[in-house]
């Protein structure tokens, strides 16, 4: 595999300064990890929506570390250069300080992640400044936090008026200035998401929150069309893989069936003469052993 260059926060700091886009996907194990690698993908975001795209549950809820910590190592494996991003599970932080940071700290000594994130609001600030002061870069998902979706009432798209937009653009310097390394916007307008971008020195990466922000991420499997349910409004399908794996998965029943499948070329050789010496079980020389 080709290497490049090692992105860092400071990558993404300069990124948004000379004004060139930041990309990120998600991923949740080697092989993926190493195809976003060979794209040049800036980020990979080993996102708790794992419990819904790998897992099958119908939240992010369940997610636990240690599946998250297996599954972040996995991906560093594979892509040794993005900057890696591991997204802290459902009250894996924010309980208290200790286990917090020590959860977070996983991410970093564990599974070799550059930086963590981890949903919230304002009220999340004194968990950024702990995280921060003990050394670890935190990027803040706001917007629409999918683990807060009991209290939303569903995924809804978020500050769409100018109330609850003007508590994310002032919600957005709080978490700035209690020491976050960058945010991410999930599912708000552009003109909100402009304001934010334009406003801080952090990089500020968007989930469908329009074309201003410093960079866009989505779920691959989303982008790729392995998902199954519906896709948010923001998504972009760039592939079919349901469709396109399925009839592979197909083509492999059908070959089985009509024995075309395992043909000589997929079978291992006896050496010269070899075969010739088997015979069935309780047999030796066409006679049967004993008689
Ligand atoms: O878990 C995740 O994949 C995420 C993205 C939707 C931003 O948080």
């Amino acid at each position: 595999m080709k290497s490049r260059d090692k992105i860092t926060l400071s990558t993404l700091m300069a990124r948004k300064r000379q004004g060139r886009k930041i990309t990120m996907l998600t991923a949740y194990d080697y092989p993926t990890a190493q195809i976003l690698e060979q794209a040049d993908i800036d980020c990979i975001l080993v996102g708790d929506s794992a419990a819904q795209v790998v897992l099958g549950h119908d939240s992010t809820l369940p997610m636990k570390m240690d599946f998250m910590i297996a599954i972040a190592a996995a991906v560093r494996r594979g892509a040794p250069a993005a900057l890696l991003v591991g997204d802290m599970p459902y009250l894996s932080f924010n309980v208290n300080a200790e286990e917090s940071i020590r959860n977070a700290g996983r991410f970093m000594a564990e599974a070799g992640c550059d930086c963590v994130k981890i949903e919230g609001d304002r009220r999340i600030a004194d968990t950024v400044r702990q995280m921060s002061a003990a050394t670890i870069p935190v990027m803040v998902h706001m917007g629409l936090r999918p683990q807060a979706v009991h209290q939303f009432g569903g995924y809804r798209a978020q500050a769409r008026d100018a109330l609850s937009a003007q508590r994310l653009i002032d919600d957005a310097k709080i978490i700035e200035d209690a020491g976050a390394s960058a945010l991410l916007l999930e599912a708000v307008p552009p003109e909100p998401a402009k304001i934010i971008a334009e406003s801080t020195r952090l990089p500020v990466i968007g989930c469908g929150a329009g074309p201003y922000c410093d960079g866009h991420v989505v779920v691959f499997h989303d982008m790729i069309g392995l998902t199954d349910t519906p896709l948010p409004r923001f998504v972009k399908k760039y592939a079919s893989a349901r469709d396109y794996l399925r009839a592979a998965v197909e083509e492999y029943v059908k070959d089985i069936a009509a024995g075309q499948y395992p043909a000589a070329e997929h079978c291992y050789q006896m050496e010269s003469g070899e075969a010739t010496k088997l015979s069935p079980p309780g047999m030796k020389g066409g006679e049967a052993v004993g008689s």
